[in-house]
């Protein structure tokens, strides 16, 4: 027991840090590192599952055939690679410059097929791709409107890219109340290197619904231990809001809301769910 908790990676973090007096770093940008990003939240992801829901979505709701995908805030892309597997041309936009440089890196060998453009999600123009994508996505909850406005402007910027009868798909963009929840702690080992990462999520305006989004990472890296966090402050939309909005946007009608990658497993506001996508198209 004593060797299975001291082997568990918070513990070898915490312990080493006491008795070998280990430097620990003040906090750096997470996004600015995308390297642990990549290890401490995307090691683990069953990007298969998630190309096969959406390959299945793109089968039962697209009126087009896909080429182009555009991923919106992808930060280190992990599923890019399944993508271009189905032939797909990959293009991620992120915000952030060390995600862009990490990705162009990572993807190197596939550069005719992976493509990544600094651009905000909330507002973009990517004149090569204006009306010539066939699917845009945002995964893992990666939507970070403050208002209602904002969502409106991203459906624009996404419509202008978008053809009509492509899919925008949603993964985990919205809640089903409003409100702080539980820290969600674990650890895990990537490369040799112990991970330790805390997700948190805080009300910064509880009448405007926003929150902030904290994520932190410990690494354990050789004699030192370098500490991690990241920020987004957002508004948290539920079910009902991005339903009116979609509802009374003239460029796109709602096809559904499903539960947990399963086009099986529609979901309404009455039913509980784990992990909701929202599937639009463009019309
Ligand atoms: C939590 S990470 C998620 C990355 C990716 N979606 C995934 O599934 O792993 C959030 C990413 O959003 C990017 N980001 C934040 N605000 C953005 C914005 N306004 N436009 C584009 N990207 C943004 C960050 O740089 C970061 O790479």
């Amino acid at each position: 027991m004593k060797i299975c908790l001291f082997n568990h990676p918070i513990c070898i973090i915490s312990l080493a840090n006491k008795i070998f007096m280990l430097e620990q770093t003040l906090n750096k940008n997470l996004y600015d590192h995308p390297k642990y990003y990549d290890w401490a939240i995307c090691s683990f992801r069953d990007v298969k599952k998630e190309v096969d829901f959406i390959r299945e979505c793109i089968n039962r709701f697209s009126r087009i055939e896909v080429k182009n995908v555009i991923e919106l805030a992808c930060g280190p892309a992990p599923n890019a690679e399944k993508f271009t597997a189905s032939d797909f041309q990959y293009h991620g936009i992120d915000i952030s410059p060390a995600m862009i440089d990490y990705c162009i890196q990572k993807y190197a060998s596939l550069k005719d097929k992976v493509h990544l453009i600094r651009g905000n999600m909330l507002d973009f123009k990517v004149d090569n791709l204006i009306g010539k994508a066939d699917l845009v996505l945002i995964m893992c909850g990666s939507f970070f409107p403050k208002n209602q406005k904002d969502i409106i402007k991203n459906l624009d910027s996404v419509a202008l890219h978008l053809r009509k009868g492509g899919l925008y798909i949603l993964d985990s963009c919205i809640v089903k109340d409003y409100g702080e929840s539980e820290p969600v702690e674990y650890s895990l080992e990537v490369n040799n290197t112990p991970l330790f990462v805390r997700l948190k999520l805080n009300i910064i305006d509880q009448k405007e619904h926003l929150i902030e989004y904290i994520l932190n990472v410990q690494a354990m890296e050789k004699d030192k231990i370098l500490c991690f966090k990241s920020s987004d402050t957002f508004m948290e939309i539920t079910f009902q809001d991005l339903d009116n909005i979609i509802r009374t946007h003239p460029q796109f009608e709602l096809c559904g809301f499903f539960n947990d990658f399963s086009v099986d497993d529609p979901f309404d506001k009455k039913r509980e769910f784990t992990r909701p996508l929202t599937i639009m198209r463009r019309i």
